[in-house]
């Protein structure tokens, strides 16, 4: 038993200046000190040696006990006083880079949108996404018997409660409140009872605009119309109007710029046609004004309206709107 004692001394001693990290200190305090420690067996199997022996072993136990808690002690002592940079950390290890988020490709397109005709002298306006059928679709000239009020397009909450399904509403809201002249910009979320397949959802987003003073044209908007084309997709970008008929202005037209992935040529984006139709617009109808008690005699005034899906996907060449609301890393870190 002695002969043990005096080599569990000599692994201690040995293993001792080689402990010069706390992980390394509390090895050696497991190994001899701990419940299962070798001293403590020792000392736990005195009980059952004689009494001339108990005494012999039991006292170099104890002072090997001492040894290694002195030693232990001190080694720590040693470990605290050390500076934070001599203590094993490389410290010419390059740092880990913390994970960042970013901004959703669809709020970084709003933004920009939001941007650009802020430039041009528009105010931000909101509306709720929860709208009464007034503002969603009577005060904007649909008629009763409108397809647009089919269930199958709207989502109705109550009778005259629904999900907006534009943010046309918008327009109605802040004429009401304002006096001409307003220039608005709308953004928001609309929502519409769809088959949702690579370029329908049945929530997404649309920006709308509205400008209204005297004699505000059909120049005016396609001026205006044009300067935003070209801050978003390039100098060279055009835009095209085509007839088309909405309830709430007349003339109505739909919108395209010239594909400024081709300049114009055809290419996949464009389908080939060298135009990428954005949105619809036109002058505000006057049944529109008379809902918000505008003069229509003496104001004038056009709107458009586009979605927002439609812009980040030309911009960052995505081609389904599906992947905007799957938040795959792999297509938000493509962005940022
Ligand atoms: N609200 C229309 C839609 O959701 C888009 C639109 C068309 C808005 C013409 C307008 C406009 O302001 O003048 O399809």
């Amino acid at each position: 038993m002695l002969e043990r004692i005096r080599a569990l001394r000599e692994a201690f001693d040995a293993a001792l200046p080689a402990a010069t990290d706390a992980e390394a200190i509390e090895a050696l305090r497991v190994r001899f000190l701990a419940r299962k420690g070798e001293v403590t067996g020792i000392l736990r199997g005195l009980g059952q040696l004689a009494a001339e022996e108990r005494k012999e072993v039991g006292k170099a136990a104890n002072e090997l006990r001492q040894r290694v808690q002195s030693g232990i002690d001190q080694a720590l002592e040693q470990l605290k006083a050390q500076p934070a940079d001599e203590r094993h950390v490389d410290i010419t290890l390059p740092g880990r880079r913390p994970w960042r988020g970013g901004l959703h490709p669809l709020r970084q397109t709003e933004l920009r949108l939001i941007e650009i005709f802020q430039t041009m002298g528009f105010d931000l306006a909101y509306g709720p996404d929860v709208e009464l059928d007034d503002y969603n679709f009577k005060a904007l000239n649909f008629p009763d018997d409108h397809p647009a009020r089919d269930l199958h397009d709207t989502f109705y909450i109550e009778k005259d409660v629904l999900l907006r399904t534009h943010t046309s509403p918008v327009q109605v809201r802040t004429m009401e409140r304002l006096k001409p002249p307003v220039r608005v910009i709308t953004p928001g979320r609309v929502y519409r009872c769809e088959t949702i397949d690579a370029s329908h959802a049945a929530v997404f987003h649309q920006l709308e605009g509205l400008y209204v003073d005297e004699r505000v044209s059909m120049a005016d908007l396609k001026g205006t119309l044009a300067a935003f084309a070209r801050s978003l997709f390039g100098a060279r970008v055009g835009v095209r109007f085509r007839p088309d008929f909405f309830p709430f202005t007349e003339p109505s037209v739909e919108f395209a710029f010239s594909c400024a992935f081709c300049g114009g040529k055809g290419c996949r984006v464009c389908k080939n046609s060298g135009w990428i139709e954005i949105g619809g617009a036109g002058m505000v109808d006057p049944e529109v004004f008379r809902a918000v008690d505008y003069d229509p005699e003496r104001f004038t005034g056009f709107a458009f309206g586009l979605g927002i899906e439609r812009i980040a996907m030309l911009l960052y060449e995505i081609p389904d709107i599906r992947f905007f609301f799957e938040n795959d890393l792999r297509l938000l870190e493509a962005t940022w």
